[in-house]
């Protein structure tokens, strides 16, 4: 079934599709593997860089053949890309949604783009889900100090959702991207004006999840379909990585499944603060 309905669902609970980010097969192994424990549907990205160093068709078939061991459901998407000729690359591919974010850019140029994104999207499939971003969300936790100047503005939503014709808009209102720390704070006033902003079959992606503490996570999953953690995976898996290198083995088999515990185990907490356990049943129901 596709991604548009399934976002569609989850925009309208209580809960956000668990959106995972990787760029090695071990941590896919690890979220695939917290997905089946809780239950859950995923959706599993990689940046341009990600991608660039796991290769789009490779990490196509990986997801294609977890799909089919597992009849299960996860869509790929293709995260932060910043051109034409790399989302180019994801529509060959054959990913399920990509991200174009040209958040850097200006107004005029940010919806010029991403119509052609759109545009060019739909010669390749009818189902690809497409994300745009509006405000800069930014990276680390000294550029979060300076962040509210970046949010997203309400006044642009309308007309950007209206002219580029995306399926879910990424938005600035106060997470950032590589927190080690929880210590973003999400500005729900803001997330309430944009919200009613959006077009019927539109909605909202949260980005820079990892920096987010779980209280705001529990009421941020109202208003965002899908939500985005890479550094809480990265940390996970080098945390495993590190413990499984320590022991004598120079097996990568064995000194890989620490941190492919480590991966699973964070990915069952976060899609349990997502309210995403025990939904594939429904969804595979439902849709
Ligand atoms: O695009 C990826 C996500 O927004 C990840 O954010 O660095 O907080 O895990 P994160
Ligand atoms: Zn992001």
């Amino acid at each position: 079934m596709g991604l548009k309905k399934v976002l569609n669902y989850y925009s309208k609970i209580d809960s956000s599709l668990p959106h995972f980010n990787f760029s090695s097969f071990e941590q896919l192994e690890g979220i695939v593997g917290g997905c089946l424990k809780t239950r859950s549907p995923i959706f599993v990205a990689l940046s341009e860089s990600e991608a660039n160093f796991v290769g789009y068709d490779l990490a196509k078939k990986a997801v294609d053949y977890y799909r089919r061991k597992y009849n299960w459901t996860i869509y790929l998407n293709a995260d932060h890309h910043k051109s034409l000729s790399s989302v180019k690359k994801v529509l060959e591919a054959g990913f399920d949604g990509v991200h174009i974010d040209l958040s850097e850019h200006s107004l005029d140029y940010n919806i010029k783009l991403t119509k052609k994104v759109v545009a060019m999207a739909k010669t390749y499939s009818s189902s690809i889900s497409i994300e745009g971003e509006l405000g800069k969300i930014g990276e680390g936790s000294y550029q979060r100090q300076n962040l509210s100047k970046n949010y997203t503005e309400i006044s642009d939503v309308f007309k950007y959702l209206q002219q580029t014709g995306v399926d879910r808009l990424a938005v600035a209102v106060g997470s950032s991207h590589g927190m080690e720390k929880k210590i973003a704070k999400l500005d729900f006033d803001l997330l309430k004006k944009i919200q009613l902003r959006l077009l019927p079959g539109t909605s909202l992606t949260l980005h820079g999840a990892s920096g987010v503490p779980d209280e705001q996570l529990k009421l941020a999953r109202k208003y965002f379909s899908n939500i985005h953690f890479n550094t809480d995976l990265r940390l996970a898996f080098k945390k495993g990585l590190i413990k499984g290198i320590s022991q004598s083995t120079i097996k990568p088999y064995q000194y890989f499944e620490p941190a492919i515990d480590e991966v699973e185990k964070r990915v069952e907490d976060r899609i349990k603060m997502l309210n995403s356990n025990n939904k594939e049943e429904i969804i595979k129901e439902l849709l």
